[in-house]
């Protein structure tokens, strides 16, 4: 599918993977609307860098916010070839889970991605264009004890590709990408750090740009829709 010249949305875009997906997607040719909640001067920055881009500010847990980004983004650089659903929150969620915790991961892990594919879909349509779900490779075993809420949110994300993927074709291809440990909380110590790749294949960690060609090379397939591509050096088959 060509990228050149056409548009693309990245969710979270300002900062750490959205960033570096924001600017392959720049290196390809695409006018790149890098989306942020609070994050202003990094977005800036972001589209700065890519050039042929404008950042956007939206609150993706808001409905109406969404609908008002998709405008804006549409009317400033055209209907969506591309939409990347990165934006995240990563915060322990330990048993007994409090209805908090789960409306929040719920909200900016499931509802958000699914209103910003409705909201986009007519355009999409039009482009015959490719929805990015940014899940992860824990999404096929939900077996972080601490972490319930973001689990078991990114496994519904995971359904919610895969589902839409039968309900958008043939105009609209939808993919997942699943990173493993790629990119550290800013939190995380050196021992956590270690711990995080014990037990991947490849004891390392990924990088950034190891998720954003995964993310271009599906994007630039014609032919491959409802797949979720683990990024993660093993980790998902041990
Ligand atoms: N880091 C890893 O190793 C790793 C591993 C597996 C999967 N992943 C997945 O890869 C993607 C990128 O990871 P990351 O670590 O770079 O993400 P991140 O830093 O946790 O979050 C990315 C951005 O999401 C935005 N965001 C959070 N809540 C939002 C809201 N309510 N509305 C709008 N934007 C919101 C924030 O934007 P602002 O800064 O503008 O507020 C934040 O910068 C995520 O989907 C993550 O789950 C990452």
């Amino acid at each position: 599918m060509e990228l050149r010249g056409k548009t693309a949305l990245v969710t979270g875009g300002a900062k750490r993977i959205g960033r570096c997906i924001a600017l392959a997607l720049g290196a390809e040719g695409m006018r790149v609307a890098v989306h942020h909640r609070s994050s202003p001067e990094e977005a800036a920055a972001t589209a700065r860098e890519i050039g042929d881009a404008l950042p956007f500010q939206a609150d993706l847990t808001d409905a109406a916010d969404i609908e008002r980004l998709v405008g804006e983004v549409t009317s400033s650089l055209g209907d969506l070839r591309v939409l990347i659903n990165s934006a995240s929150i990563f915060e322990p969620s330990p048993w007994p889970l409090t209805d908090e915790a789960w409306e929040r991961n719920v909200a900016i892990h499931m509802t958000a991605p699914m209103r910003l594919i409705r909201a986009a879909a007519p355009g999409l349509q039009r482009e015959r264009g490719v929805v990015v779900n940014i899940i992860d490779a824990v999404w096929s075993r939900p077996s972080w004890p601490r972490h319930t809420a973001y689990c078991v949110s990114k496994a519904g994300l995971a359904a919610l590709t895969q589902s839409l993927a039968r309900a958008l074709a043939p105009e609209i291809r939808v993919v997942g990408v699943a990173p493993g440990a790629v990119l550290p909380p800013d939190d995380y110590s050196g021992s956590q750090r270690d711990a995080a790749v014990r037990r991947v294949p490849l004891v390392r960690w990924g990088t950034p740009d190891d998720v954003a060609q995964a993310v271009v090379a599906l994007a630039r397939s014609d032919y491959i829709t409802g797949q979720i591509l683990a990024v993660d050096g093993g980790q998902s088959i041990c």
